[in-house]
């Protein structure tokens, strides 16, 4: 059967896609290919949050090309997700030997058409059409077949689509409207994992706070992503629940209470920011002010002083000021994030700050982010030695991606911990004892309760 290599760029919401296209190959018979030359189809999943993604994938489509026509082979090429679902038929005109354009509503029928493809029955594929209930299609996971390696933790994706429309951002375009499936569907996946072995389970959407709002919406001042969340905790050998990504504007009391309420819900929260400055707030249409945002954070941590926080930032938005930028670092210094994914403003087609007066010089942009960057390094310098000394919960999720010698897990406030263990350990919830730490990594031992079970 031929063999398929996948190559994903961007988010955890295209990790999980390009896992359910594998998934459904597999399921038809295709083997998964070690590398891109070994294999028969080579897909890329693309992102276009920014521009620099979208260069990296079309470079790297034309070296395949260029290679597979050095060595004469007769393979077949895909663009799917988020570029080619905005980019479309244009990504063939560029690049004349693509053979498969796959939008974000089609992933399922990646199978069909790479079958046409090989048999010669189609010559190019473009389909970016929108589908209805394409939201609840992304269900099979690679660990649904006979695979030699266990997943201990999934990925479900509960929702597709954003209709936010932050100024900056592509993705309501390129994903479409929100479109949530039902907490039913959703448990029954996150059961069939469960009985598979998965221990942990990620709630995936563009704006999760968003899920079910219109089709399900609130009951007992509950909000449906709060019910959902309270749906899976129910299923019994699911030890831990994590979600991404949610929205500051939709970030309740009762999802602050959910932490309190719900033990498998961990001490981890991602919150992208994007600015502290409600001025550039309002122009990115995020829908709160920094003082808003402060006060989900205190929350959190009044309710769970350990939360491991995350965010997400945006420094070189049009018209951005040196106070403005001030104002972003302060809020930083305030909030103390755990981590912090900084980015350089990218000007994206149609979106409407690309077309704001005072887009900024990139040497200011670059200036920006490395102040910043610097800044919240500084500031978490001293955050993963404290645990020095400490015993930690980790669930065991295999061998460490830096050291295959070792074993990795996660703490509950998603930090990663190595230590010295074997096979019967992953899986496990168990406790370690944090023997030394870098900027972003716990070294441990296991704690001497384990040694005596
Ligand atoms: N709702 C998603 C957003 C996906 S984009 C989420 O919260 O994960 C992921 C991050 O990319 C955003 O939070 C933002 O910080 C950044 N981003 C989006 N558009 C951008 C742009 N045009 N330029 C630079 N960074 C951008
Ligand atoms: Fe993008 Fe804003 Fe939605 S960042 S994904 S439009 S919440």
């Amino acid at each position: 059967m031929p063999s398929v290599f996948i190559k994903t760029y961007g988010c955890q919401m295209n990790e999980r896609d390009s896992e359910a296209v594998a998934a459904q190959l597999v399921a038809k018979g295709y083997s998964l290919a070690g590398s891109e030359d070994l294999a028969d189809v080579v897909l890329l999943n693309t992102c276009s949050v920014r521009d620099m993604a979208e260069q990296k994938a079309i470079n790297k489509m034309g070296a395949l090309i260029g290679n597979a026509r050095k060595r004469k082979t007769n393979q077949k090429f895909g663009f799917m997700g988020c570029m080619a679902q905005s980019r479309g038929k244009e990504l063939i005109d560029r690049l004349p030997d693509v053979d498969l354009v796959l939008g974000t509503q089609k992933f399922h029928r990646a199978g069909e058409y790479i079958d046409a493809l090989l048999a010669g029955n189609s010559k190019q594929v473009v389909d970016t059409e929108a589908e209805k209930g394409s939201e609840a299609a992304i269900r099979e996971h690679i660990n649904d077949g006979q695979s030699a390696k266990k997943a201990v933790t999934a990925f479900v994706s509960i929702m597709q689509g954003c209709n936010q429309y932050c100024t900056f951002c592509i993705v309501p375009y390129t994903r479409g409207k929100e479109r949530s499936r039902t907490i039913e569907d959703i448990v029954k996946e996150c059961r069939q994992l469960v009985d598979q072995g998965v221990k942990e389970i990620t709630l995936l959407g563009q704006i999760v706070t968003s899920f079910g709002r219109r089709e399900i919406g609130s009951k007992d001042d509950k909000s449906a992503f709060v019910q959902l969340i309270e749906a899976v905790h129910e299923i019994e050998g699911l030890d831990r629940i994590r979600f991404t990504s949610p929205h500051p504007k939709g970030y309740g009391d009762d999802l602050v209470q959910a932490f309190v309420d719900l033990p498998k819900l961990v001490e981890s929260a991602h919150l992208p920011l994007q600015s502290g400055s409600n001025r550039m707030l309002k122009l990115m249409h995020r829908g709160y002010t920094r003082e808003r945002f402060a006060e989900i954070i205190q929350k959190l941590r009044a309710v769970k002083p350990h939360m491991g926080i995350g965010t997400d930032i945006i420094v070189g938005f049009p018209g951005e000021t040196e106070e403005d930028f001030q104002e972003t670092m302060s809020l930083c210094q305030e909030l103390q994030f755990q981590n912090a994914f900084i980015f350089k403003y990218s000007p994206r087609k149609n979106t409407p700050a690309a077309k704001m007066p005072d887009q900024l010089p990139e040497e200011l942009i670059e200036e920006r982010h490395a102040r910043l960057l610097n800044a919240v390094d500084e500031l978490r310098g001293g955050m993963y030695q404290d645990y020095v000394g400490q015993e930690v919960e980790i669930l065991v999720e295999g061998p460490s991606r830096k050291n295959a010698e070792r074993l990795e897990g996660r703490t509950r406030c998603n930090k990663i911990v190595i230590f010295d263990g074997g096979q019967r350990h992953i899986g496990q919830l168990m406790n370690v004892r944090v023997t030394s730490a870098s900027p972003t990594t716990l070294y441990g031992d296991p704690a001497i309760v384990n040694l005596t079970e």
